[in-house]
């Protein structure tokens, strides 16, 4: 390593350290919990690698989280965090079981939390990260006493909101950044990227799409081909057609499901202009259609049927690779970025 490089990773170091203290890791990297995709294997693998690897909770039981709970610390003695959505019916069950396990860190997505859940949470001794979608929220979310915060961007794969990432960093991070750590997320591909957020004040960065084609994620080789060969263009927000007929955007690569979502709603839209249809009937229909749809895709390979979520960085994940491998690549893109900056 020469002078320059060696810089540029010592830089990379010092900007990373608030995070990377945070999370209790060597690098202040977030792998995103990604439904069906972040399980033991890759949690543990992200985690031994230096970064901080986060399950997926999704739709598990209070059961079944225990289990990958246990079995993930059965692969890795390093940190890693526990995904919750809030609108789990069985939140606070899924609460205690990570209380139980002393999880240290637990990533609460889908919107505020309920009432008494922040103080359950820390209370349990773990640290609570929460998303938050807009200025005004994460200083709600901050004095309500949320630990740190992740901002991310309408690049994002997954369910998105409407801003972009670095209109988001902007925005929020010289208000917000030294109060609690931030980590910025969505349509981060490459380590350059992570050491501009890092300026800007981010205390780490969160990613997804990166993540999904390492060799250890068990996502099905039919998911994995699909992202090798998908470019950013191919990663589309699901569009909502009728005002009546709400559509949660998800960014997902374009394939039949998504041409025949927007025929249901066109479909669905006509029943309740002839009446046919009560509007909770159909509001349901639309919130129904994505059911299982991730899962059939990761899981089962149904890459053409099944939902196939990715972010706009999907044209920068090439190749399969070890998780160490892909981390490695993005630090070093990181400390190469800031080394240059140094002279
Ligand atoms: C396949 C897939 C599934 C995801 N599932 C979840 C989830 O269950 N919970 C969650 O909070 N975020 C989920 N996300 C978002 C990621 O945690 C992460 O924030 C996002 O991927 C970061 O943006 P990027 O994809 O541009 O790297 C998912 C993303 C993908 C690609």
């Amino acid at each position: 390593m020469n002078d320059v490089t060696a810089t540029g990773a010592t830089r990379l170091t010092r900007l990373m350290q608030r995070g990377a203290d945070f999370l209790g890791t060597e690098y202040a990297i977030m792998a995103g919990a990604m439904s069906w995709v972040s399980e033991r294997n890759l949690v543990a693998a992200i985690s031994n690698a230096g970064g901080f690897g986060v399950i997926a909770c999704g739709a598990m039981t209070p059961d079944l989280l225990d289990r990958e709970i246990a079995a993930t610390k059965a692969l890795t003695a390093k940190p890693f965090g526990v995904n919750l959505i809030t609108m789990h019916p069985a939140l606070s069950e899924l609460i205690d079981v990570c209380a139980n396990h002393r999880v240290g860190h637990v990533v609460l997505a889908g919107g505020l939390p309920p009432t008494g859940s922040i103080d359950r949470i820390k209370g349990s001794g773990a640290r609570l990260v929460c998303f938050a979608p807009a200025l005004a929220l994460a200083k709600k979310l901050i004095r309500s006493g949320v630990d740190a915060l992740v901002i991310e961007g309408m690049e994002a794969g997954g369910h998105i909101g409407p801003v972009s990432t670095s209109v988001l960093a902007q925005e929020m991070l010289p208000t917000i950044a030294d109060q609690v750590p931030v980590f910025v997320a969505g349509g981060i591909g490459r380590g350059e990227a992570i050491a501009g957020y890092l300026e800007m004040g981010a205390a780490g960065v969160q990613l997804g799409t990166r993540f999904v084609c390492a060799t250890e994620s068990i996502a099905h080789a039919n998911f994995k081909k699909a992202f090798l060969r998908a470019s950013a263009r191919d990663a589309i927000a699901s569009v909502q057609l009728d005002p009546r007929l709400p559509v949660i955007p998800v960014r997902a690569l374009r394939n039949a499901s998504t041409e025949l979502f927007t025929a249901k709603q066109r479909e669905v839209a006509a029943h309740l202009d002839e009446g046919r249809v009560a509007m909770a009937e159909a509001q349901l229909q639309i919130e129904h259609y994505w059911a299982g749809a991730l899962r059939r895709a990761v899981i089962d390979g149904d890459v053409e049927n099944g939902s196939v979520m990715a972010g706009q960085s999907v044209g920068m994940v090439t190749r399969e690779e070890p998780a160490a491998d892909i981390l490695a690549d993005l630090l070093d893109q990181a400390a190469e970025a800031l080394s240059r900056r140094a002279v």
